[in-house]
């Protein structure tokens, strides 16, 4: 199957995976605010100046998203309002917006992540974020139109993160393993899911 999708924050570490597996099969167009066009999840005019560029894609995946990592006695309400407003509704404007740009029966995901399951102190900021995402996918599924399918991907500790931030990565998947998750959901039927890694 040759598609062409977006992946955005194709430069990322897990993007960036996502990207080399998929473009074995598909086309791929990777995007982020460093790339031209431009594509800022934060900033719903690019949302829509993309879509304009790229119209009839078959599928938008997305690794992007910024949130506050902080214990919960620092985190300030700008904290949680910059989380919000880049990892939770840049996300849930990309699903939107995209209901009526994507090809009929293409498929929207999005990447939430482990801390809306399983807590963490410092994470209570993220876990709001990822738990609403979830949350919206699974009721945005309901309603999408022409066959369009909307997952999640949740992803857990991705290996090179640890490494990056010194901890033990032992536990962590290899992000090329996380990548394969992001291929099965678009490759696959399903619509209105949660997947964890
Ligand atoms: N890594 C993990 O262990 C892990 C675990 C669970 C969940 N997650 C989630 O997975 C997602 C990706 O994580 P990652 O570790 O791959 O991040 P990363 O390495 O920091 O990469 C982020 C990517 O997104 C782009 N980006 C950042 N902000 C953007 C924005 N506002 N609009 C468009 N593109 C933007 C970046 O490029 P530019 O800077 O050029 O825009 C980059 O390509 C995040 O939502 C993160 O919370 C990660």
């Amino acid at each position: 199957v040759l598609v062409r999708i977006a992946v955005i924050g194709a430069t990322g570490t897990i993007g960036k995976a996502i990207v080399e597996a998929l473009a074995e099969r598909h086309e791929v167009i990777g995007l982020s605010r460093g790339s031209d066009p431009r594509v800022d999840i934060d900033d719903p005019a690019t949302i829509e100046a993309f879509y304009g560029a790229f119209p009839g894609l078959d599928a938008v995946i997305c690794a992007a998203g910024n949130g506050v990592f902080a214990p919960l006695a620092d985190l300030r309400p700008e904290d949680i309002e910059m989380s919000l407003r880049s990892k939770l509704l840049g996300q849930v404007n990309l699903i939107r917006l995209g209901l009526g740009a994507v090809a009929e029966g293409g498929s929207i995901i999005v990447t939430s992540g482990v801390l809306s399951t399983h807590p963490m102190p410092g994470g209570s900021a993220l876990s709001l974020v990822n738990g609403g995402l979830e949350a919206f996918v699974r009721a945005a599924a309901l309603e999408a139109p022409r066959g369009l399918r909307i997952n999640a991907v949740s992803p857990g500790w991705v290996k090179e993160t640890m490494e990056r931030l010194g901890m033990d990565s032992s536990p962590g998947i290899p992000a090329r393993e996380l990548a394969k998750i992001y291929v099965g959901v678009l490759e696959g039927t399903q619509t209105g899911t949660v997947v964890p890694s």
